[in-house]
């Protein structure tokens, strides 16, 4: 009978619990998405997120466990994000945790959201073979989500060295902010790449790439800028009322905002290659872990993966967002390698990692 770990997830917007077994099998996986209540703003509105996860957090924790056929007297250890992220999302998911733990007289493990982030790779899936310790460290990680855009030199299990980030937007803010710009919805990363499917993206010169040489880290603000510079010069931004209902209008427009969408991901995707790239040869490393909501993207996924020489783990899109499952894959590591935490466990919301 293997080690059986249920990892709840609320740093953000998605109520998030999955049951995981031995650190690699996913028993079950359950995201409460919050994405409708806040397309309207454009954003992730904190207070409201936060409410939402009291709400969302009994059914979310019920329906992970059916799915799973694990009773919740069988869970060996209790895993939640205790950081960082938005305080008053935290809070639900670590007391949910600590108040399981408690009752139950099972361990209680702080998870890292970043940390978390990396270990989706080690997700069994399919007949692929997840890495366990192959290729073998060091490994070189990108974690891009909508809070970070960070190169993570990981020396060994729990054992990470911060050697890049971003000094202004993560690559997911500028996604969310690029697609407010061309009138798309929310979250900003999975329309943009929608709109620029298919499309060249070459009918504008290219937005600017902010290569700050010498530096692994990253700059996203610019290229936003640009965009809307290019959207405003369109006559997309702010867009015309008037050029809804009639159809050339309409079609011209979808044409404009495809080819500034693609423009615009090919600028922050092939940042992203580049300086991982450069990170993994700068420290021999003997491969590249992807993590976070926008390595979901699929140019990104494919354009890595055909540059990278040294192989490359990117979990399945729907383990790449926000989930239970990589809280609980993490939190098997540290439970593994004698990592203990109080029911005293406190957020942190800027929590840092390496
Ligand atoms: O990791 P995540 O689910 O939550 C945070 O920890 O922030 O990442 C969310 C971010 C959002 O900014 C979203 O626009 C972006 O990930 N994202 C994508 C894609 N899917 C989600 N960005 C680019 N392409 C995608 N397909
Ligand atoms: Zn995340």
């Amino acid at each position: 009978m293997g080690l059986k770990i249920l990892g709840i997830e609320t740093s953000c917007d998605e109520t998030a619990v999955g049951v995981v077994e031995d650190g690699r099998q996913l028993l079950s996986n359950i995201v409460s998405s919050q994405v409708q209540l806040h397309a309207p703003y454009g954003g992730v509105v904190p207070e409201v997120a936060s409410r939402q996860h009291i709400r969302d957090m009994a059914p979310a924790l019920e329906k992970a466990l059916s799915d799973s056929q694990v009773d919740l007297d069988d869970v060996d250890v209790v895993a939640a994000t205790y950081g960082p992220g938005l305080a008053g999302s935290l809070l639900t998911g670590l007391n949910t945790a600590k108040a399981l733990a408690l009752s139950l007289g099972k361990p209680l493990v702080g998870v890292n959201h970043l940390e978390g982030h990396i270990y989706a790779s080690w997700l069994a899936r399919g007949s692929e073979e997840p890495p366990e310790d192959s290729p073998g460290f060091p490994l070189a990680c990108l974690v891009a989500s909508g809070g970070h855009t960070d190169l993570i030199l990981m020396e060994g299990h729990g054992q990470y060295r911060l050697v890049g980030r971003t000094r202004d937007d993560a690559a997911g803010e500028a996604f969310d902010k690029a697609a407010r710009i061309l009138g798309l919805g929310f979250p900003g990363g999975p329309e943009i790449q929608k709109a620029s499917d298919g499309v060249a993206g070459d009918e504008f010169p290219p937005l600017p790439r902010a290569w700050m040489r010498d530096t692994l880290d990253f700059s996203f603000s610019g290229v936003k800028t640009a965009l809307l510079h290019l959207a405003q010069a369109q006559g997309l931004y702010p867009r015309d009322p008037e050029s809804a209902g009639s159809k050339d209008v309409e079609e011209k427009v979808n044409r404009l905002v495809g080819e500034m969408a693609a423009n615009f991901q090919a600028s922050v995707v092939e940042v992203m290659v580049v300086k991982t790239l450069e990170m993994a040869k700068r420290y021999n490393a003997r491969g590249i872990v992807l993590g976070g909501g926008v390595t979901a993207n699929a140019r990104l996924r494919a354009d890595i993966t055909g540059a990278a020489s040294l192989p490359v783990l990117i979990p399945p899109p729907v383990l790449c967002t926000d989930n239970g499952a990589m809280i609980a894959a993490c939190a098997y590591f540290q439970y593994s390698r004698g990592e203990e935490f109080g029911l005293d466990l406190d957020i942190d919301p800027a929590l840092p990692l390496g």
